[in-house]
């Protein structure tokens, strides 16, 4: 059955993702806060943007910042409380604009009260609720399960003589999902946010919550696993993706229908074969949408996005409907990692994110063409940077403040404080390019306005059209056509006829198409083009 469209509202959406430490700080802590989101509630509705992801905001450590909860039902204190969330939530109902938040189903803290009561002795009522075993009765590691924080994912807990598991930190023990209380207390997570008005979750690390109960060896990468993957050294045959993951799934999707309208799930399918991610989406009764990493690791040129976007297309087929990120709070910012800061490169992204068949999710500074900021090492507050130097750069540079507007604080907070993270000395920022029509934030909401007055560009199929070398065109619906020059140099594309509506280039807005169609160096253009 097919839901009604205002349920489905999710497809229609543009989403935007907001590193909650990083957006706006109101209480003069040099960290962003709930206060701050609220605050600049104005800004997201004069983007156009439809809901807000925000990454955890629960009761942590910050070892992971937010990503490792020692409580699920309340809100970490540097960003507020949940009277303050009540206040986000209704007057983001105001202004139209969702609120979906972050829940991390696979680990806790290790100072949750349940791990710390689960380690205190094998008998403890909630010594199930983790994944523990002895070691090998030659002393070893229960097995070769890697962490993907680096090193094994295995802990040794001396005062009860066994091994915790961790994919992530030894501060980030996985939590059992083969036990029914795990499920059950879920359900109850889920249901304390959505009560309060939440309208959804993005769930972390969805394909790695169940995890083989036999705990048997992950097998060696190959060469055909993506680059990404052969990183970690192991192909995760036994820690992702087991069939019982998708029970849970099944189950929270149960959930969400308990409410009108039905809330939402979005999942982390941190995952390289997009068949295995379409799983995810069940016969739409698992997630609603799934992250598509292949397509953000994608090279930046034509033949690269194209071909990620048509097998994304094939593998997900009509029913299931696609996400487009090109940059997170894991990952380099795409401006820096797939445009190297060229602000013309920068607006073609731009392009493409939000004229795909699927819901775009922009992380906060995308649509400023913010760039990755150098994080000097006494600064440094990623814990990935310290546990695997060398390895890997750290997550700082793509978590640094929102930039307002010029000068110091860079109205992210008060001139005289010091942000948790650095600025940067980028020239970009809100205020600026609000008042300039050229920029890449007017390109960004006048994309995103495009799209809302669009069915083509909403819900129309996507086709690749014929285009020369470097040059990749579609077709969206039966009138839209995006063509997009990744090239240094013009290039005219033949047998196009129509009116561009938005182009890259701004100047070239509204220039009518009698044939062919000429794109300046890294140019693009959306048109109106009736199909013959
Ligand atoms: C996800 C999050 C990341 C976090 C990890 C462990 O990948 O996006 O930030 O460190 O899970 O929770």
């Amino acid at each position: 059955m097919t839901e009604a469209p205002s349920i489905q509202w999710w497809r229609d959406a543009v989403i935007y993702q907001i590193y909650p430490r990083s957006f706006q700080d109101t209480d003069g802590d040099g960290v962003g806060d709930l206060a701050g989101i609220t605050s600049r509630l104005d800004y997201m509705s004069w983007l156009g943007v439809d809901a807000v992801w925000l990454t955890p905001i629960t009761t942590s450590p910050d070892d992971d910042f937010g990503y490792d909860v020692s409580d699920y039902y309340s809100v970490q204190p540097a960003l507020g409380d949940l009277a303050s969330l009540d206040r986000l939530l209704e007057a983001a109902g105001r202004c139209g604009i969702r609120v979906i938040l972050d829940i991390v189903p696979n680990h806790t803290s290790d100072r949750h009260p349940w791990f710390v009561d689960a380690r205190g002795s094998r008998q403890s009522a909630y010594r199930e609720w983790y994944v523990w075993a002895d070691p090998t009765h030659d002393g070893l590691l229960p097995n070769n399960w890697l962490s993907a924080f680096g090193g094994p994912a295995w802990e040794s807990d001396v005062a009860t003589g066994q091994y915790y598991l961790h994919q992530f930190l030894p501060s980030q023990p996985d939590l059992n999902w083969w036990n029914p209380q795990v499920r059950d207390e879920f359900d109850r997570i889920l249901r304390f946010w959505f009560d309060r008005g939440v309208a959804g979750f993005r769930i972390d690390t969805a394909n790695k919550v169940v995890k083989d109960s036999l705990l048997r060896d992950n097998p060696r990468v190959g060469p055909m696993d993506h680059p990404m993957q052969r990183r970690l050294g192991q192909r995760p045959a036994w820690t992702s993706s087991q069939p019982e993951v998708h029970e849970i799934w099944r189950r929270w999707r149960g959930v969400c229908r308990e409410y009108e309208p039905e809330r939402m799930l979005v999942g982390e399918t941190w995952l390289f074969d997009l068949d295995e991610v379409a799983r995810y989406y069940g016969a739409d009764d698992e997630l609603h949408l799934n992250f598509n990493f292949p397509f953000m690791y994608a090279d930046f040129t034509a033949e690269a996005l194209r071909g990620v976007v048509e097998r994304t297309e094939a593998a997900l087929g009509a029913s299931r409907w696609p996400v487009w990120t090109a940059s997170n709070h894991d990952v380099s910012r795409f401006p820096s990692r797939w445009c190297g800061g060229d602000p013309r490169r920068i607006r073609m992204g731009l392009m493409v994110l939000l004229t795909l068949r699927g819901t775009p999710f922009l992380y906060y500074g995308d649509e400023l063409g913010m760039t990755d900021v150098a994080v000097p090492n006494d600064s440094t507050a990623d814990p990935l940077s310290r546990r695997m130097p060398g390895q890997h750069r750290g997550r700082d540079p793509e978590r640094t403040p929102m930039l307002w507007r010029p000068g110091p604080g860079g109205g992210f907070t008060a001139a005289d404080v010091e942000p948790w993270l650095p600025l940067g000395a980028s020239p970009v920022n809100v205020e600026q390019q609000r008042r300039d029509r050229a920029s890449a934030l007017r390109l960004c909401r006048d994309l995103i306005k495009l799209r809302r007055d669009s069915s083509d560009l909403r819900r129309g199929d996507y086709t690749s059209l014929d285009a020369p070398d470097g040059v990749w065109a579609y077709r969206r619906g039966t009138g839209t056509v995006i063509a997009l020059n990744f090239r240094d140099e013009e290039v005219g594309v033949h047998g196009v006829r129509g009116r561009v509506l938005i182009a890259t280039e701004r100047a070239h807005d509204g220039t009518d198409v009698a044939g062919v169609l000429r794109l300046g160096p890294a140019e693009a253009v959306v048109m109106i083009s009736p199909q013959h």
